[in-house]
């Protein structure tokens, strides 16, 4: 981590990672992927990464867990994240991921473990397999972040627990072995809202109820226009609050654009067909700006990977240094 000149102050390392689980969608862009574009020109020290190993715990189609790092990272890159203002790479390029994990798994007490949401929902719903790797995710979560030293780690409220508990655990390992690793701190949007999907729902890739931001016009077209609404005629008032077109409008329209609505949905004679048009339009728009760029990585493969390779080479010098660290403290040098 380093130190600013002027002050004695530590300059926050920002670390964060998303698993290659799908095609992202608005909800991730929102909810997380355009924050950490947007931290690019906060902060100075960032760390991004794709989680590919933690994908493992349920996707089992060797094909699509390549087709979908490639489209994360397309995804990315296409949106603004900037390889020269971070450092990018695939989790699976750097080994010192999983030997730094089961480092920490030796110093988890597995009650820490079975208190995991992620865990304890996989286990009472029964919709995931309940694997060994899923039980210790949390370790190679916190080894993702304490190899690079993170301080900092945007994620959603979902991912508040595995934070807290790296936190725990270099906390735990600095007090058997000496210190090596900084307080870690989760950094929650709290207001921000859960994006609903087409159905309602929250968006998300396992339920299939996604917009994607770069699918071809007319699917976004159809996905949008099968947006759930109530029945309501086109005369009839409506409660825009209520509205999964009004919700997800809300993400793209400005302050004016967003009142205009609301008042156009509370004084009745607007229908969901000319509210879904808007909402389209808005869509389209939005993104149009990096259709460009996302086609371009998108025919060129190649580049996209040499970037994650440079990302990963440059992830593996500072993880090195950790492990050796590490490894002086433990006794294994
Ligand atoms: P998914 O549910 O689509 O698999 P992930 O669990 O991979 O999404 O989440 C990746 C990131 O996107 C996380 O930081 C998460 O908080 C954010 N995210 C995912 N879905 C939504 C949503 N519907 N609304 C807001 N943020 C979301
Ligand atoms: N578990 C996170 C998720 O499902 C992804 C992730 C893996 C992560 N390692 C991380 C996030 C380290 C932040 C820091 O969204």
């Amino acid at each position: 981590m380093k130190t600013c000149k002027f002050k004695q102050m530590q300059i926050e390392r920002v670390l964060s990672g998303v698993q290659p689980s799908g095609v992202p969608h608005i909800g991730n862009y929102f909810g997380a992927m355009k924050r950490h574009i947007e931290m690019q020109d906060k902060y100075e020290d960032l760390f991004f990464f794709i989680a590919d190993l933690h994908a493992l715990t349920t996707q089992k189609d060797a094909k699509l867990i390549k087709e979908y790092t490639l489209e994360l990272a397309t995804t990315y890159l296409a949106l603004g994240l900037d390889p020269n203002k971070c450092v990018f790479w695939k989790q699976s390029d750097v080994a010192y991921h999983p030997y730094l994990s089961w480092i920490f798994s030796c110093l988890t007490p597995i009650p820490w473990l079975e208190r995991c949401h992620a865990f304890k929902d996989a286990k009472t719903t029964g919709k995931k397999e309940v694997n060994a790797g899923l039980f210790t995710y949390p370790c190679l979560q916190a080894s993702d972040i304490l190899l690079y030293k993170g301080t900092l780690v945007p994620v959603g409220k979902d991912q508040k627990q595995h934070v807290e508990l790296t936190r725990d655990l270099a906390i735990r390992f600095n007090d058997i072995y000496g210190k090596v690793f900084p307080e870690v701190t989760p950094l929650i949007e709290d207001e921000l809202a859960v994006i609903p999907g087409t159905d309602g729902e929250k968006m998300s890739k396992s339920y299939g109820n996604t917009i994607t931001m770069f699918a071809p016009e007319n699917e976004i077209k159809n996905k949008v226009m099968g947006i759930v609404t109530d029945s309501k005629g086109v005369e009839e008032k409506k409660d825009p609050t209520k509205c999964n077109v009004f919700k997800l409008y809300k993400l793209f329209g400005n302050e004016k654009e967003i009142a205009n609505l609301a008042k156009r949905y509370k004084a009745g004679g607007l229908g969901y067909g000319d509210v879904k048009k808007m909402l389209l339009e808005k869509i389209l728009t939005h993104f149009a700006p990096f259709r460009d760029k996302y086609n371009e990585l998108k025919a060129n493969p190649v580049k996209v990977e040499c970037i994650l390779k440079e990302g990963a080479s440059k992830a593996e010098k500072v993880a090195l240094k950790t492990i050796n660290e590490v490894k002086e403290k433990i006794g294994l040098r």
